[in-house]
């Protein structure tokens, strides 16, 4: 067992109760099997599995796009806007069960208005569930509007106009979706024009795309935090780069082992990105598809990477720091960390 814990039960309870914030989550990604039925159920629409099993069955996926395929099929079934309260809600209720105490969360509009559901839906049932979650068990939170890049700029251009009168509720652009044969630099002109309206910037780079993705995200997206960022560890003078900057990474362990981007958990880089001088965080990207919330993450590298307290701490530290909170919210979770530890 590693410096500072006893034992590795001692290691699990310190990680259960370490406060956390979690910057990479899709909410659509979120959708467990069970409620997918209920929805589908609910609004009568058909869906190809015939138990939650069955469901389970097929989360097996060799690589970023086998997922993608079920997760746009899945997210189907997601139609009012009591869906998209109950699908929000049903998350917060599993982060605040990890001492979760932030949470800047993904949406994508895109997924939706292609069939027919309204913005105006996603956004009132997402955000209406953020609110009360603040209310009911303290949790702040930050919304930040995907853009789905296999898609063209001019729909991503479309989507940004249909979010202009919600802009008071939406606090950042994202990049999601297939990555390889769509770089950055396809989506340059939107996200400057999202710069403008003072919008924060993340992109997805580095999770199967090449390191020359995550130059292009900082050059030319100009973004706030990286989402995965595994590939850069291939570039030194880019390691070097992302070290001096301080950029965030948004790393997500359970993802990169379902998605293949890793053999073996085993073999995860987090470690190494932690010794590199990488702001790395931990997240769950999409936790009913890769089998974990953002605490079953924490306790998944801590096992197989022998993650030390102060490693632990480090990770929670940066969550915080790299967040969209302002510096005095910020300064209140390090302190409550600190404490903790
Ligand atoms: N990568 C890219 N796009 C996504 C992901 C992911 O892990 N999850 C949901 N959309
Ligand atoms: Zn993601």
């Amino acid at each position: 067992m590693h410096d500072g814990f006893t034992s590795a039960q001692d290691r699990a309870a310190f990680i259960a109760g370490l406060p956390k914030a979690e910057l990479h989550l899709h909410i659509e990604g979120s959708l467990e099997p069970e409620l997918m039925f209920e929805l589908a159920q609910r609004n009568g629409i058909a869906i190809p599995f015939a138990s939650v099993d069955e469901v389970r069955a097929a989360y097996a996926f060799s690589n970023l796009q086998d997922f993608l395929d079920i997760y746009y099929q899945g997210m189907a079934v997601l139609l009012t806007e009591r869906d998209f309260y109950d699908l929000t809600a049903a998350y917060l209720s599993r982060a605040h069960a990890d001492h979760v105490r932030h949470v800047e969360i993904f949406f994508d509009p895109q997924g939706h208005t292609e069939r027919g559901v309204a913005f105006e839906t996603v956004i009132t049932g997402i955000t209406r569930a953020l609110d009360d979650a603040q209310a009911q068990h303290g949790i702040s939170s930050k919304l930040i509007l995907c853009f789905l890049r296999h898609l063209s700029e001019a729909e991503a251009e479309a989507t940004l106009d249909e979010a202009l009168p919600w802009l008071g509720r939406i606090d950042g652009v994202g990049l999601d979706s297939s990555e390889v044969g769509h770089p950055p630099s396809k989506f340059a002109r939107v996200f400057a024009r999202a710069k403008g309206l003072g919008l924060k910037i993340v992109a997805h780079a580095g999770e199967e795309g090449p390191p020359e993705y995550v130059h292009e995200a900082l050059d030319l997206l100009k973004v706030d935090r990286i989402d995965h960022g595994n590939r850069s560890l291939e570039d030194p003078a880019l390691v070097a780069r992302l070290a001096a900057e301080g950029m965030t990474l948004t790393v997500c362990p359970l993802s990169n082992l379902k998605l293949c981007v890793v053999d073996d958990i085993a073999a995860h880089p987090l470690k190494t990105m932690l010794d590199a001088g990488l702001a790395a965080t931990v997240n769950s990207d999409d936790p009913s598809y890769f089998g974990g919330y953002v605490g079953a993450n924490y306790q998944a590298v801590a096992d197989a990477l022998d993650l030390s307290k102060a490693d632990l701490v480090t990770l929670a530290r940066n969550s915080f720091a790299g967040s969209f909170l302002g510096a005095e919210e910020k300064a209140k979770h390090l302190a409550a960390i600190d404490a903790y530890a």
